[in-house]
């Protein structure tokens, strides 16, 4: 068994989250976007960091979210701010599957 096993957890099954799309998800305090992209899952904070909006209610675009409150873009994969008004990076966060199981680790 790995050592670090406990600091997964489980915060959704592979068929909740449809392909080229994102859930909110919930890890204790934290408010998770939950993506897959073609297949491959990636979590990011799920509040832009422009104002307190609900990115899994944005539009994803390729490997990108809109916003939906003032259209501002991040890069899911890496969390970097793309375009305006979003000037601040979103945290993300580690993301594996095992079997039907989504896994993430907080830092
Ligand atoms: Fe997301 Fe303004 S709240 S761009």
């Amino acid at each position: 068994m790995s050592d670090d096993v406990k600091e997964w957890r489980e915060v959704a099954k592979v068929a909740d989250v449809p392909e080229n799309d994102v859930i909110q998800v919930q890890l204790g305090e934290t408010c998770i976007a939950l993506f897959n992209l073609d297949g491959r899952h990636y979590a990011t904070s799920g509040i832009c960091t422009h104002a307190h909006a609900l990115l899994a209610q944005g539009y994803v675009q390729d490997d990108t979210i809109e916003c939906p409150l003032h259209q501002g873009v991040f890069h899911i994969p890496t969390g970097r701010a793309m375009a305006a008004p979003v000037t601040k990076d979103l945290q993300t966060y580690e993301v594996k599957v095992d079997g039907e199981r989504i896994l993430i680790r907080l830092p």
